[in-house]
């Protein structure tokens, strides 16, 4: 399948990726958040975002998450198992990608709630502009997109193009 158009550029993401990280240290100033990555999709996202705050204290840990096989949703998500009782008590900020359905933040943050995290906030780089039926407002959105399948910036088709320096559609 070939790639399409670019629908960010490098620089448009690391502009945007500063200010939300800007935003992220007034937010957790003096706190001591465990900052939650949604691999693989947030690999990059995450980095540079972590390279755009400025929190001493932050704990990051990475979970491995899918819910996709190509472009087809599985319907379930695989990999909550992986987390413990060590978010009970603290603020929890879990960073991905994209927010599409919806299925992969709802899951994550009733399982963090129900493990007893103190605070549970979501950051995404991308939310589509679609209908859904489990409903997730992010805390902090970098860009609102169509609804489309984009590429790049850690996120993959069927494991491709993730590599891709800027976010283009499929
Ligand atoms: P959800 O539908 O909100 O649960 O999204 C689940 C996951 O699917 C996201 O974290 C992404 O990893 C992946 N995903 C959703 N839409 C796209 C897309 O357009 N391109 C690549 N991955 C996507
Ligand atoms: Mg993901």
């Amino acid at each position: 399948m070939p790639i399409g158009r670019v629908l960010l550029t490098q620089a448009q993401i690391r502009k945007r990726v500063r200010e939300l990280g800007h935003s992220l240290n007034r937010h957790y100033r003096g706190q001591q958040p465990i900052i939650i990555g949604v691999m693989n999709g947030a690999l990059f996202f995450l980095a540079d975002l972590l390279r755009a705050i400025d929190l001493g204290d932050a704990e990051i840990s990475c979970l491995r998450l899918a819910s996709y096989a190509g472009k087809k949703r599985t319907g379930q998500i695989r990999g909550l198992d992986a987390l413990d009782q060590s978010v009970a008590g603290r603020p929890v900020l879990i960073v991905d990608d994209i927010l599409d359905t919806g299925q992969t933040l709802v899951a994550l943050v009733k399982r963090l709630k129900k493990l007893g995290a103190s605070e549970i906030k979501t950051c995404v780089l991308l939310e589509k502009r679609r209908p859904r039926k489990v409903s997730h407002k992010p805390d902090w959105v970098g860009f609102r997109i169509a609804n489309e399948f984009v590429v790049g910036y850690g996120l993959d088709y069927n494991s491709r193009y993730r590599t891709l320096r800027q976010i283009r559609v499929l």
